[in-house]
């Protein structure tokens, strides 16, 4: 009914509206007075974190893509080798696992079956899991050894949104704290960042709040048939998900590149006015990589491409070669996701919306998938 959607039209626009809540509430109460994490619910004890020798994620579509970015983080701030994986591919390829790995199951639901064999392969090899899950005791949190809730709320749209932000800061929370527990040279970065995470709240509103102009953009590219989006860093994990909610949502063909790819063979996809969402890195900081884009996006509206770029505020070296610039608040490299996810959720769903699609029951999909 119209009031359970909140005055929305859809349950998507709902949830993507409660994203800022939603990423508060999964901060709440996990980041002590000093500014440290607290993460003792988590049930695994720092002695036991430290002794951790690998962490491997596994988890399905939207889950997937929160597991890549967490890679970066966690890599970065524990120097723990960490592997991300399709749950659906785990358990058939015999992976290598121990008492030592962690095993974090990232799952909105905690009822996808793919995600559920793969932990269980993983509990029978000695592993400790993590699950990091939406809903209360649903089965993969009751058969992992520990879990860490995301508050996003229920989300009802197939699509996922809210679920997929709080995926994130919990993956932010666990690589933090590991960083914390086991102590890196990153001790001051790590500080650093926590404070920033628990501010972002505030900037993913103010990217809620700019989001006109990208409705505009979308019903404009109503009659299209592709859509490229390059990343790099943890902006390709983003492209990667711009790509997937386009399929799910608009029927349309989307991928994602990995943008330092694009020479070894998807360039020869840029033709005349094919739109390409291009996720900028931060200038600061990682700048090389900012340069290296830049190029990109040079080259590719060199052979004809519509560029669309997603960048930081302040960022002018970008302005000659966007055809539509997509601004996002300065965040930490690592935690840019937060923002540059949220014009791409927006930019599916009213391109869906635009071309005439049922915007939270997509066609062939099912909002959890509990079969193999
Ligand atoms: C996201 O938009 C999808 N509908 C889908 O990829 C989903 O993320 C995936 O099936 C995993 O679901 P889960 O998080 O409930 O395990």
């Amino acid at each position: 009914s119209a009031a359970e959607k909140g005055g929305y039209d859809y349950f998507m626009l709902k949830e993507i509206a409660e994203q800022p809540k939603a990423v508060a509430d999964t901060l709440l109460g996990r980041i002590d007075p000093s500014g440290s994490l607290t993460l003792d619910e988590v049930r695994i004890t720092p002695s036991e974190l430290r002794e951790i020798d690998k962490v491997v994620i596994v988890a399905c579509g939207t889950a997937f893509h929160a597991g890549l970015i967490a890679k970066y983080a966690i890599e970065h701030w524990t120097r723990i080798p960490c592997e991300v994986e399709l749950a659906s591919e785990f358990r058939y390829r015999d992976p290598i696992l121990d008492g030592r790995s962690l095993v974090i199951a990232i799952s909105q639901s905690g009822e996808t079956m793919d995600t559920l064999m793969a932990l269980r392969h993983a509990r029978e090899q000695g592993s400790k899991v993590l699950a990091i899950c939406n809903t209360n005791g649903s089965t993969i949190p009751r058969e992992s050894d520990a879990v860490l809730y995301t508050h996003a709320g229920p989300e009802v749209a197939v699509a996922s949104t809210k679920a997929f932000l709080t995926q994130l800061v919990a993956c932010y929370l666990v690589a933090l704290y590991l960083g914390q527990v086991r102590g890196t040279k990153w001790g001051d970065e790590i500080q650093a960042v926590i404070k920033d995470l628990s501010r972002i709240s505030v900037e993913v509103e103010r990217v809620l709040e700019t989001m006109e102009p990208v409705r505009e953009l979308a019903r404009s590219l109503a009659a299209k048939n592709t859509v490229l989006f390059l990343g790099r860093h943890v902006g390709y994990p983003v492209a990667l998900e711009g790509a997937l909610k386009l399929k799910e949502l608009a029927y349309m063909h989307a991928e994602g590149f990995a943008a330092g790819e694009l020479k070894h063979g998807p360039i020869a996809l840029i033709e005349e006015d094919v739109p390409v969402v291009v996720v900028v890195p931060s200038p600061r900081g990682r700048s090389v990589l900012h340069d290296k884009i830049v190029s990109n996006i040079q080259e590719i509206r060199a052979r004809g491409a519509r560029t669309i770029v997603i960048a930081e505020e302040g960022d002018e070296a970008v302005v000659p070669y966007a055809d539509h610039l997509i601004r996002i608040p300065a965040t930490p490299t690592l935690l840019q996701p937060l923002v540059a996810t949220v014009p791409l959720q927006v930019f599916a769903c009213e391109l869906a919306t635009a071309r005439g699609n049922e915007v939270d029951q997509p066609r062939n999909l099912a909002k959890s998938v509990t079969v193999e």
